[in-house]
């Protein structure tokens, strides 16, 4: 019977590859001990990706880095964008418990894949910890903001699709949800594959966003060039090749 309302599968994901990998982890024979533990998960996940199949998850280098982040910002609530199989989820969710935070909520659109997390979660202890909310990010970011279940952003880590992240930055930017000295952006795949509008706009100052604007097509999105950012991009070697991560602090306004 054809699929028809899947996203097409591509020949690096969402091919059958994570609900497989269920298969892969409930199948093992320590797949008990593996239960409450979120790093007995995490690290099983990455034997199947040395084993079987490459996954999309953040890989240990720039998880260990935004790990530190969280242990140094403590939040509250972390937002993630993209939720895939879960990974980052399992390991920011159980950073932001341990240092004791309320809640973190991933958004995802692909249902599939939010059940393959929601398992993975359960696994690993965090299924009250972690909301997966499936929908698109800028539909549930809306939702989440007029029903008050967020008031404010104070880390929200973007992993979704790259030319999306601009978008979705403008959308927190018009919500009246960022707070100076408060609300940190934690953009994944910088170099590879990319987002270099996104890039642009976080590194500009005020002024020049307002140059900016006059030649960007916004659509539905009203953009407030007044804030002001204050980005870091840090390189990292992985497994993919070279990539970067861009923490972005709102410093204030402008
Ligand atoms: C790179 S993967 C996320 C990886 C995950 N954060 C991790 O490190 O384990 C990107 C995910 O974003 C999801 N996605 C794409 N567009 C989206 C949208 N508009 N809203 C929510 N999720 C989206 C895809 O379905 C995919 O699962």
């Amino acid at each position: 019977m054809p699929k028809l309302f899947a996203p097409p599968a591509t020949t690096w994901a969402m091919d059958g590859r994570e609900v497989d990998l269920l298969h892969y982890i409930y199948s093992r024979p320590d797949v008990k001990e593996l239960r409450g533990n979120p790093h007995k998960v995490l690290v099983a996940i990455d034997e199947y990706v040395d084993k079987h199949q490459v996954l999309m998850n953040i890989g240990a280098t720039k998880g260990a880095f935004i790990s530190d982040l969280i242990a140094a910002r403590k939040p509250s609530t972390m937002i993630e964008l993209g939720g895939y199989v879960g990974y980052s989820a399992i390991l920011f969710g159980d950073a932001v418990r341990a240092h004791g935070g309320k809640q973190y909520l991933s958004i995802e659109n692909n249902p599939e894949m939010a059940a393959v997390a929601n398992q993975l979660l359960d696994l690993a202890g965090l299924r009250d910890f972690v909301r997966i909310i499936v929908g698109s990010s800028d539909e549930s970011l809306e939702e989440l903001i007029e029903q008050k279940k967020i008031d404010r952003i104070e880390l929200i880590f973007i992993d979704h699709w790259q030319e999306l992240y601009l978008p979705d930055l403008w959308l927190l930017e018009q919500l009246d949800v960022l707070v100076p000295q408060t609300s940190v952006f934690v953009a994944d795949n910088i170099i590879m594959p990319g987002a270099p509008k996104y890039l642009k706009w976080v590194e500009a100052t005020p002024e020049q966003k307002r140059e900016m604007l006059a030649g960007l097509d916004v659509g539905t999105r009203r953009p407030d060039p007044s804030w002001v950012y204050e980005t870091q991009v840090s390189k990292f070697d992985t497994t993919w090749g070279k990539d970067a991560v861009a923490v972005t602090k709102v410093v204030g306004r402008q």
